[in-house]
């Protein structure tokens, strides 16, 4: 029998940039389909790097990334990446912003565009904001746009870079636990880079921590393992989230202290 083909696979990756090598050491990683990965680390190590690679924006100095056996070449929409700053067009209302995603998709009449755009921007809470313009809503409001644009273009992976980072901790809970609600209704594959060790624990099934440069997978951590795949608030107050979340700590400390 042969094996199965992984869905995301790193395989050997490396990159260095003008002789400054963020990846050195040859970079294994397998990402089920549905699995929701941490990337948490030190700074500089190459979280965004290996991110924007699987992204189709950078392209790995040896090795490679394979979506399903296939080589990922430039950014195509099945790969979506959602950033810190929000990236909406601000002449364009939440509605347009959504329609945006999926201007270039041929198989879509404009009807069921917007309906797309309506099943989306209900599923992340927006139902009743289609006709603001995003210098009219909050900040996490504007997040969650920029994630019903990236899923209802069709990404099946989502790649988010610190995509809470610039928000209030009140607002970056409750999108979390939206995230988390949306990834398993919509069954996605998410990469969510973060330095927050709770935000991690909380989120992902699995997290994966990363060492100062020269970087190497430091550990690889099974948190539905641990706390199940359904999540709320609750849990964090449980011993085995405090547990998870001590442990991750201790062992980013250590990796830097080992570094410096
Ligand atoms: N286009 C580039 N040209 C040259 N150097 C780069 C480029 N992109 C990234 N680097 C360098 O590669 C290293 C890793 O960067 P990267 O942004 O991937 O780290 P990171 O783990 O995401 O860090 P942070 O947690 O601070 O976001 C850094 O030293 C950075 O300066
Ligand atoms: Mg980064």
């Amino acid at each position: 029998m042969t094996a199965p083909v992984p869905y995301l696979q790193f395989d050997a990756v490396t990159k260095q940039f003008s002789g400054l090598h963020v990846v050195a050491s040859p970079f294994n990683l397998v990402v089920p389909r549905r699995q929701f990965v941490a990337f948490l680390g030190p700074s500089g190590c190459g979280k965004t790097t290996l991110m924007r690679m699987v992204g189709g924006l950078d392209t790995p100095s040896t090795g490679g990334i394979r979506l399903e056996g296939a080589p990922v070449g430039g950014p195509d929409r099945r790969r979506g990446m959602v950033f810190q700053s929000y990236s909406s067009f601000p002449w364009l209302t939440v509605e347009q912003n959504i329609m945006f995603g999926m201007k270039y998709r041929r198989d879509m009449l404009a009807a069921e565009k917007h309906e797309r755009a309506m099943h989306y921007l209900k599923l992340v809470g927006l139902q009743d904001f289609g006709a603001s313009y995003p210098n009219r809503i909050s900040g996490g409001m504007r997040q969650r746009v920029a994630i019903a644009r990236t899923l209802a273009a069709g990404s099946e992976i989502l790649l988010m870079d610190e995509p809470f980072g610039a928000l209030d901790a009140q607002l970056r809970e409750e999108l979390q636990v939206e995230l988390r609600r949306i990834q398993a209704e919509d069954a996605k594959t998410i990469i969510f880079v973060t330095h927050d060790v709770e935000e991690a624990v909380f989120l992902a099934d699995r997290v994966i921590v990363f060492s100062p440069r020269p970087t190497v997978i430091r550990a690889d951590i099974d948190i539905t393992a641990t706390l199940g795949k359904s999540r709320d608030l609750a849990m964090r107050d449980s011993t085995e989230f405090f547990r998870l979340r001590t442990e991750i700590l201790h062992m980013l400390r250590d990796a830097h202290r080992a570094a410096s």
